[in-house]
């Protein structure tokens, strides 16, 4: 583990290690008090109160996965970190949900998010950096932000940043394990039904058209699969939806 105080991105400074080619050991894990330039997707920023949350990027060398299977190592880490709020926060389970592609949800508002770049090289996916911006001990977030919450928000009380830290790890190993062992599929029915509004017939923005479908599943590229009142599936890439 490199601890930092500060650093612009945990991300980049993983990327900037990989790229200078010393011998990084996998799983090795980039995490910052504080970051200065915090990316999130979509070239969004991740900004999050200095020494109050978990900010800190995972290098991986996932070859044994090709590229087009590139979304299962979202799906792992998600799992990882819904079981682990399971068990950490007093809330019934069903609450804590993955919002399609990157987000984790308690309720109807974002605990944390995912940001993982990866480097392919041939047919294998050789690099990733895994980004985690979990909110943990923040009570007070900018007006500017949609839906934010915290573990402390949650459970009405404060977390020990190092024994969350610790705990997720271990969560977030297992899940890789898994992975690596070749045992996805293990996980592609806990991860449908883990889905934010799975099964519920709710209004969708698609493809540029308002209708109203229920989420199914994902298909084997990772794509959100909805499907309408009238029966009709349609498998959507993230341009593509919009959840209201
Ligand atoms: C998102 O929800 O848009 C993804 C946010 C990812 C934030 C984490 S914080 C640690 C790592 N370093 C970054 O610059 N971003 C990720």
């Amino acid at each position: 583990m490199i601890k930092l105080d500060a650093t612009t991105s945990t991300n980049d400074y993983a990327q900037a290690l990989l790229t200078k080619g010393e011998n990084i050991a996998e799983g090795t894990v980039v995490i910052a008090d504080k970051q200065l330039m915090g990316r999130g997707q979509r070239g969004n920023s991740w900004v999050s109160e200095p020494g109050l949350n978990l900010t800190f990027s995972i290098i991986l060398y996932p070859k044994f996965l090709r590229p087009s299977d590139q979304f299962e190592l979202s799906k792992a880490i998600s799992l990882g970190i819904v079981s682990y709020l399971r068990t950490a926060l007093p809330v019934n389970l069903s609450l804590i949900s993955v919002k399609w592609p990157n987000d984790i949800y308690v309720g109807d508002k974002k605990v944390c998010g995912i940001l993982i770049e990866n480097l392919v090289s041939g047919a294998k996916l050789t690099h990733s950096v895994v980004g985690i911006g979990l909110n943990v001990n923040q009570t007070q977030f900018s007006d500017s932000l949609p839906n934010p919450t915290s573990m402390h928000l949650v459970a009405n009380s404060a977390f020990d940043l190092e024994q969350v830290r610790k705990e997720l790890f271990g969560y977030l190993d297992a899940r890789y394990l898994t992975l690596r062992n070749g045992a996805w599929h293990k996980m592609n029915k806990e991860y449908a039904a883990s889905l934010y509004r799975f099964g519920e017939m709710r209004e969708y923005q698609v493809k540029g058209v308002l209708m109203r479908a229920q989420i199914c599943g994902i298909d084997d590229i990772g794509r959100l699969i909805l499907e309408s009142e009238s029966g009709e599936k349609v498998h959507c890439d993230f341009k593509e939806v919009v959840f209201s």
